[in-house]
């Protein structure tokens, strides 16, 4: 039986896709509190104002993040959603769960919360959406006693780092993405549960510039796979492609008839730095001229594959607009190996040494992508012992507001201007 009239919430069960108000309401028969959550979401709907007071801080003892508060404003009218706390729970690697482990966590929600989760949050967390400040203890015991399964980040933190999927399911990856944000995460638990930092701070892992996690975009720090040797030709799998054997892009582009496979017009042609060529019947690349932008292998996969020597560009500064506007992540560093076998020791060493930098320059509430524009490139690079290369910047600068430092100008600074009026009398 309902206990709110949900009409424009209802407009919303119909057309094609799942629908979550279906789902809230079919999960309310066993959590009555989901009637509130719904009530009070169609007063949103209707007063098209939010009704969740400003803030909340709660949590667990010897954490300072993983959770977060929130309050209704309307606690006499929906009791259920008084205290709506939202609970960050570490996800595996690239999101792969059994459902014996899924059970268990549904199980241990049912209990202690709501029933209701977000799969998944967009840093990665398995969030599981509105319970008590009283469960919030219980709820971690039992998660971490019966599941071995942790919180996730918030706060001005390490955040939960997230990865692409990698050499699970794709034949691009050029480096273990989910090992190496396993390995980081664990790592540097202490920097994700205890906030230490001027702000929050995030990685994610792609395998390649394809960047399934969107790496460039949502991450301090961005770990983008690549290759520096040639990329690997099947020249018998590429007249298969020209013959229309096999499907371009995978098959992609098939629910509209695009024509025959041209691999001058969909592959040569479209190469951003000009560098393929067909010669008697064979693709042929000038390797030393590709920016691996991924185009010809995405096209062709059956024939194409990136390099065997492979490693990744790590970028940093990627921020959403608040305060001084948004970024991409920068390119930093343009090839580093990223391997299990050294336990990922030069990733860690650079994540380091921005750390060490950031944690006493950053201003309060400055992302490290400010910090950067602040000092400016140079001096990031400086503090991070890193020489200067053409590929740091798209496009040298166009303003002649150049700072020289002192001993790299003949006579220095200082002059006198008695001196400067025995030329030039006043
Ligand atoms: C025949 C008259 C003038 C000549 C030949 C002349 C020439 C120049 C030259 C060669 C520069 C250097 C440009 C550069 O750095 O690339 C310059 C800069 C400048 N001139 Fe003149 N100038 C003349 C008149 C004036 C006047 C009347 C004013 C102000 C009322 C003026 C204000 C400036 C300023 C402020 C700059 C610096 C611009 C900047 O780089 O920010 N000039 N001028
Ligand atoms: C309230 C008044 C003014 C303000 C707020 C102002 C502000 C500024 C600012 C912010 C800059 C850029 C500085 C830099 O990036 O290095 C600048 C440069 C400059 N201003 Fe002004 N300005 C004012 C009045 C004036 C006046 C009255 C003149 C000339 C009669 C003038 C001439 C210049 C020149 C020539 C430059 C270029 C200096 C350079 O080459 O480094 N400004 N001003
Ligand atoms: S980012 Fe690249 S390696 Fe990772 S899943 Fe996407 S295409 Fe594959
Ligand atoms: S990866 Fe991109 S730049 Fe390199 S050859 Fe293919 S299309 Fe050209």
């Amino acid at each position: 039986m309902a206990k709110h009239e949900t009409p424009l919430l209802d407009q919303l069960e119909t057309g094609p896709w799942p629908s979550f108000v279906t789902d809230l309401k079919r999960q309310a028969a066993t959590k009555p509190e989901c009637w509130d959550i719904l009530g009070i979401l169609e007063l949103s709907y209707k007063d098209r104002i939010t009704h969740w007071k400003h803030g909340g801080i709660v949590g667990v003892f010897g954490y300072g993040g993983g959770i977060v508060g929130r309050y209704a404003d309307m606690p006499k009218q929906f009791p259920g959603v008084e205290h709506f706390h939202t609970i960050r729970v570490a996800q595996p690697s690239s999101k792969y769960y059994s459902t014996a482990n899924l059970r268990q966590l549904m199980d241990l929600w049912e209990k202690h919360g709501s029933g209701m989760t977000n799969f998944h949050g967009s840093t990665g967390d398995i969030i599981l959406l509105g319970t008590r400040t009283e469960n919030l203890e219980p709820f971690f015991w039992d998660l971490t006693h019966d599941m071995g399964q942790d919180l996730g980040g918030s706060g001005s933190n390490l955040r939960t780092p997230a990865n692409c999927i990698g050499h699970s399911r794709c034949e691009w990856s050029c480096y273990d993405t989910e090992e190496a944000c396993y390995h980081l995460t664990q790592h540097y638990q202490d920097e994700i549960h205890r906030p230490a930092f001027p702000y929050k701070f995030k990685f994610k892992f792609s395998g390649c510039p394809n960047d399934c996690v969107a790496a460039i975009a949502r991450s301090d720090v961005s770990v983008i796979g690549t290759w520096r040797d040639e990329i690997r030709i099947d020249q018998a799998a590429v007249k298969e492609y020209v013959a229309g054997n096999y499907p371009p892009n995978g098959g992609s582009h098939s629910g509209k008839d695009w024509g025959k496979f041209d691999i001058q017009k969909e592959v040569i042609d479209l190469c951003p730095t000009d560098c393929m060529w067909m010669e008697g019947g064979e693709l042929k690349i000038d390797d030393t001229e590709c920016t691996r932008c991924m185009h010809c292998i995405n096209v062709m996969p059956r024939a194409l594959r990136p390099g065997a020597d492979q490693g990744a560009s790590i970028c940093v500064g990627a921020k959403a607009p608040i305060l001084d506007g948004a970024q991409f992540s920068t390119l930093i560093v343009p090839f580093m190996k990223v391997e299990k076998e050294n336990e990922f020791e030069e990733l860690i060493e650079f994540i380091e040494s921005i750390w060490d930098w950031w944690m006493e320059v950053g201003k309060n509430r400055e992302r490290v992508g400010e910090t950067m524009q602040r000092v400016g490139l140079p001096t990031f690079l400086k503090v991070m012992g890193i020489e200067p290369i053409p590929q740091h910047v798209k496009e040298p600068r166009s303003n002649p507001y150049v700072f020289w430092k002192e001993e790299e100008v003949e006579g220095g600074f200082e002059r006198d201007v008695e001196e400067f009026r025995r030329k030039h009398a006043a």
